[in-house]
């Protein structure tokens, strides 16, 4: 089965040809982070114009890259939800009206079950189950992945994502929207042992987590720096910024990982998969290796670009939910879901591999 994916949640406009048999034809994104960068963050109605812009020509070229025309296509898979509701909207809209005129049938895919099959599109895909640590811009979550819609929350924060927390953090040390490749960018230069951060959470029992306290710490460490090498030199200044940068995300790095390792211990599951936009970090990839190495855990994650938002992930993801309930739409209406469990999820029967 071929389908087209569509991803429109955020900031991102992105389409993509997936095939059963073939694997991953095409795909294409365009990031909207230039235009958003003057206001800090993402400016939600210029969000979707701008996907009203790009996804047509975006899918024009993932159709001719796949070598494929309509007739090749047997149904379309769009973000339904969780994100900005009028930015869903978009993708959700074109989404339905293209099947309708292919007469193809389309179906709203839930964007944390697209991150959490993800690392299904590489070479060596995790067998069921799995423990899922799902870490993006919008959400934190510890997941026991049974099958595809067979989730079970296990944790979750209790306030900022954790890529929130790097965007957030990032923005305290003046780097520019969006924040957290830019911290891990000057945090690989910074020393871990001279500002230690707490760990939240990790001294209690239970998965849950927490990183809005992280952000205080470090604007009150900043602070408090910035005044003692008042006037310094900005060599002095560059390297007080990588090191508190490092210190926030081995702290980050690190809570992840502990209760990472105390959801296996719970699980009993063997295998890990770290997924979303955070997934992309090298130091928490590096650390899930070593810690896979020394505990027999495989580890997996998606390669770094299908860690942030992608149309791979909801192609590959409407190959499963294709005829399946569509929660989200029916008929010719369709809806799309800002907030969305996915343990809301149905479960989808096993498929031959
Ligand atoms: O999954 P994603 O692309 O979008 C959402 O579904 O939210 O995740 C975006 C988040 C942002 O907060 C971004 O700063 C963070 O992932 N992120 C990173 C890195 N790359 C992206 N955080 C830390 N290190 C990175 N290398
Ligand atoms: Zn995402």
């Amino acid at each position: 089965m071929r389908v087209l994916g569509i991803e429109s949640s955020c900031d991102e406009t992105a389409a993509a040809v997936y095939d059963t048999e073939g694997g991953l034809l095409s795909h294409a994104l365009h990031s909207q982070v230039e235009m958003h960068a003057d206001y800090g963050g993402v400016v939600p109605e210029l969000a979707s114009r701008d996907h009203i812009r790009k996804i047509v020509p975006l899918v024009e070229r993932v159709l001719v890259a796949a070598d494929v025309d309509r007739r090749g296509i047997a149904g379309v898979a769009y973000t339904a939800g969780p994100g900005l509701a009028g930015a869903l909207l978009v993708g959700a809209a074109f989404g339905r009206s293209l099947a309708f005129a292919w007469s193809v049938p389309a179906v709203g895919v839930h964007h944390m079950e697209a991150h959490l099959l993800a690392p299904m599109l590489e070479p060596d895909p995790p067998a069921f189950p799995f423990l899922a640590l799902l870490v993006s811009g919008g959400h934190t979550q510890m997941m026991a992945v049974e099958g595809v819609g067979r989730y079970r929350t296990l944790g979750q924060s209790l306030d900022d994502a954790a890529g929130e927390a790097f965007d957030k953090t990032a923005s305290l040390l003046g780097l520019a929207y969006p924040g957290g490749p830019a911290l891990a960018r000057i945090a690989a230069a910074g020393d871990p042992e001279r500002f230690r951060f707490s760990r939240p959470l990790t001294d209690r029992p239970g998965l849950d987590f927490s990183f809005s306290g992280l952000k205080t710490q470090v604007m009150t460490r900043l602070r408090e720096q910035m005044e003692m090498h008042r006037g310094a030199h900005v060599d002095v200044i560059e390297s007080l910024r990588a090191d508190i940068a490092r210190g926030f995300e081995e702290a980050v790095v690190d809570t992840l990982l502990i209760k990472c390792r105390r959801a296996l211990k719970q699980t009993g599951y063997e295998r890990l998969v770290v997924a979303g936009g955070v997934g992309a970090n090298r130091r928490l990839r590096a650390r899930a290796a070593e810690m896979g190495e020394a505990t027999g855990v495989s580890v997996t994650y998606p390669r770094p670009e299908f860690c942030t938002d992608n149309a791979a992930m909801v192609a590959y993801t409407g190959t499963w939910r294709l005829g399946t309930p569509d929660v989200a739409s029916s008929g010719l209406g369709f809806g799309v879901r800002a907030r969305w469990p996915l343990e809301d999820l149905p479960p989808v029967p096993a498929r031959p591999p």
